[in-house]
């Protein structure tokens, strides 16, 4: 792959909730993001998308695929965003008032906590490899390959870009109106931070 582009879903009906986990759809403003995604590829052709089984990624890609025939879509189960395990379907409020311990463990030391019954970032790394992997290997030598994950996926993938300490890795922003670029050229990859939409 020689250019692979790394987005996230657009905004969602848990997103504006604080709400997390869940399969909810796109926003109005999702939608709006999703379509400026979209927008920003036109006239440049992509040959594989790659999005989790969840509804928000799926809907995010469709506005990207919508007019490339060519493009191949698989969806991926190994880029399903973080379960949270029995804060599944929370917002952050309740978690803090339901469960004031996961909270403040997870304040701690977020890259190591795991959600009972659920995953943490550092549960999560071996998947988000395996998604990885399976992507590159499936687009082969493709030339643009885009991935539409979710902020922790997201931060995992990007993990292996950008240089930085395990403990920061679950702080990396990850906007719904910006995609990152990273550009594979024999000597070097290089690495840009595109804003599609204010
Ligand atoms: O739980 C879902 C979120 O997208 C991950 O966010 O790790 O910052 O809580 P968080």
């Amino acid at each position: 792959v020689r250019n692979l582009y790394l987005a996230r879903h657009g905004q969602t009906e848990y997103n504006v909730m604080d709400r997390i986990g869940g399969d909810s759809s796109l926003t109005e403003l999702g939608h709006k993001q999703a379509k400026a995604l979209g927008e920003y590829f036109k006239g440049q052709e992509i040959n594989y998308v790659f999005t989790s089984m969840k509804r928000r990624s799926r809907q995010t890609a469709q506005y990207v695929v919508d007019n490339m025939p060519n493009c191949t879509v698989i969806p991926l189960l190994e880029f399903d965003e973080i379960d949270a395990g029995v804060c599944e379907n929370l917002r952050y409020a309740e978690i803090k008032e339901q469960y004031p311990d996961i909270a403040l463990e997870r304040s701690e030391d977020k890259y190591g906590y795991v959600y009972p019954k659920g995953e943490g970032y550092i549960t999560l790394k071996e998947r988000v490899d395996r998604g990885l992997k399976k992507a590159l290997f499936l687009s082969g030598n493709a030339e643009r390959v885009l991935i539409v994950g979710h902020q922790a996926i997201n931060r995992m993938i990007l993990s292996h870009f950008l240089f930085r300490r395990q403990e920061d890795v679950p702080y990396i922003l990850v906007p719904q109106n910006s995609l990152f670029h990273i550009i594979s050229t024999q000597q070097k990859k290089l690495f840009e931070l595109v804003k599609f939409m204010d």
